[in-house]
C-alpha cells in the first residue's frame, strides 16, 4: 500500500494538456458539490510550479480519463491541491497510483514534506491520505465557507 504501490493492470499516467479539460471537467462535475471552473484548469496548465498529472486507462482502440491530480512544487513542499477519480471506476487504485507518482516526483525534486487540506466529512480521502502516512496536522476553521466546514491540515514527511 501507499508510495510503494504498483500501477493497477493498464494504468498509465502523463501529464494533463488543454485537450483534457472537457474530460476533467466531466469528472470534476461528477465528484465535487463545489467544482472548480475550467478557468483555474487552465491557469494550473500556465503555471511553472503547478503540475497536472491524469490518469488513463485502455479503453477499446483508445484510452479513457479516469482520473487527476494537480500539485504544486514550492520550495521544499508539495502541496497537493486536488485529486479526483472518475465515480465509475473508484475503489479500484487510480487515486493511490496518482498520489503515488506525485510523491515520488516531489521526493526526486528535493521537497522534504507534503501538506494537503481536506474537508472534515471527505471520509474517503481522508483515509486515502492516512493509508500513505499523511498526518493531520491543524484545522482551519470553516475553512470551506461554502458549506462552513472546517478543513483538516494534513502532512506527510518525505
Ligand atoms: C477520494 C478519491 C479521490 C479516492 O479515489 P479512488 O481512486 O477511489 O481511491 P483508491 O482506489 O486509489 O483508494 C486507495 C485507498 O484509499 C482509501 N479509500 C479510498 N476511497 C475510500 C472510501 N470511499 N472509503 C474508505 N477508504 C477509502 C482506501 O484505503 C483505499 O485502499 P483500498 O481500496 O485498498 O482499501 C475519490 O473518492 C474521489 O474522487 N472523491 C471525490 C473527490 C475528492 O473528494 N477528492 C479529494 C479532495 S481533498
Amino acid at each position: 500500500m501507499g508510495p510503494t504501490a504498483q500501477a493497477p493492470p493498464g494504468l498509465a499516467l502523463r501529464r494533463m494538456e488543454l485537450s483534457d479539460l472537457g474530460r476533467v471537467m466531466e469528472i470534476e462535475l461528477k465528484a465535487f458539490r463545489h467544482p472548480w471552473s475550467d478557468d483555474l484548469f487552465r491557469q494550473e496548465l500556465g503555471h511553472l510550479w503547478s503540475t497536472v498529472l491524469v490518469a488513463e486507462r485502455p479503453e477499446g482502440p483508445a484510452a479513457r480519463l479516469v482520473g487527476f491530480i494537480i500539485f504544486w512544487l514550492v520550495h521544499d513542499e508539495v502541496h497537493i491541491l486536488n485529486v479526483a477519480t472518475d465515480p465509475e471506476v473508484r475503489r479500484q487504485g487510480v487515486a493511490r497510483f496518482l498520489l503515488t507518482e506525485c510523491v515520488a516526483r516531489g521526493r526526486s525534486d528535493g521537497a522534504r514534506l507534503a501538506t494537503l487540506e481536506v474537508r472534515r466529512g471527505n471520509v474517503a480521502a481522508i483515509k486515502l491520505y492516512e493509508a500513505f502516512g499523511f498526518r493531520s496536522v491543524g484545522v482551519r476553521p470553516k475553512y470551506y465557507s461554502d458549506e462552513d466546514e472546517d478543513a483538516i491540515v494534513m502532512l506527510l514527511d518525505l
